[in-house]
């Protein structure tokens, strides 16, 4: 059985410059980077499944909410440390984060998607 190591090949420097810097621009323009679903998913048969379901479940909070940096008592920002753990699926370490409700509008869906916690 053979595993590929995704992850070294998404941070390539050669194909994908700066990879840890969040650019969605460069999958765009004129001369974009390589598209990364077609090593990601290579010969997935649920391509277009996950792809959905993954943009549904990303775009519902969104739409939603504001998350941005967490704050401290004294107001200033806590700029979030961007870890990682390595194992054969890496998953990025705890951080701390904000959570704002757009509008008193969505109140009432929040307290049906989370009822315990809202
Ligand atoms: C983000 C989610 C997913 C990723 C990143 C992913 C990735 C992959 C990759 C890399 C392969 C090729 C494995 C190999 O080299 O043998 C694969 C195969 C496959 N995936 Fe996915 N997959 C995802 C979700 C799904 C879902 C939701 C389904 C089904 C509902 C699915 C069904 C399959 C099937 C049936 C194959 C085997 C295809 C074949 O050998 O002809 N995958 N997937």
């Amino acid at each position: 059985m053979v595993i590929t190591n995704i992850w070294v090949m998404m941070h390539d420097e050669n194909v994908y410059p700066d990879p840890f810097v969040f650019n969605p621009e460069r999958f765009t323009g004129t001369n974009p980077q390589a598209d990364p679903r077609e090593c990601v998913f290579c010969i997935c048969a649920g391509q277009h499944l996950a792809e959905t379901s993954l943009w549904i479940q990303m775009v519902l909070p969104l739409a939603t909410v504001t998350i941005s940096k967490a704050v401290d008592e004294d107001g200033k920002t806590i700029e979030p440390k961007v870890e990682f753990t390595t194992a054969i699926v890496s998953h990025v370490e705890p951080f701390q984060y904000q959570i704002t409700l757009r509008s008193l509008r969505n109140l009432a869906l929040m307290r049906q998607i989370l009822p315990d916690t809202v």
